[in-house]
């Protein structure tokens, strides 16, 4: 539809303004539940292209935090067991659910190329930006 259109264009600018404005902030990128299915879909991204388009609930950080419908800040992706790895560059990663009437309907994920990033203040602009999308959504 026309709004669906719309919406996928202003994540696009948001993730391109992202990634642009924020130094360390490598690969932007939105993804949703697809359909019925217990997955993750990638949306719009800024960055890289990744091989990761569609990502099982439970997997990575991202599935992860389809389930757990909590923020997730990586420091150190190497710490972590429950990774899938889309760049060797990347060092750190975050991932903020995005609610739509209480229902947790995706995230943004952003990956660092810098080690241990990622701030309160990083948690709090990209729930603000979630919110914002949730409305025209
Ligand atoms: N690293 C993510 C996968 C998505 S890429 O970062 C774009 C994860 O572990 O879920």
């Amino acid at each position: 539809s026309d709004s669906k259109a719309t919406a996928d264009e202003r994540m696009q600018g948001i993730c391109n303004l992202l990634k642009d404005s924020v130094p360390h902030y490598d690969w932007v990128g939105f993804y949703f539940k697809n359909g019925d299915k217990e997955e993750l879909k990638l949306g719009p991204y800024a960055g890289a292209p990744t091989d990761h388009t569609i990502i099982p609930f439970g997997k990575g950080i991202c599935g992860q935090v389809a389930v757990s419908n909590q923020n997730f800040v990586v420091p150190d992706v190497k710490a972590q067991d429950n990774y899938i790895a889309c760049s060797i560059t990347v060092k750190a990663e975050i991932v903020v659910p995005l609610f739509v009437n209480g229902e947790n309907i995706g995230q943004i994920d952003i990956d660092s190329n810098t080690p241990d990033p990622f701030t309160e203040e990083d948690e709090k602009l990209l729930e603000y930006i979630n919110a914002q999308v949730a409305k025209i959504l």
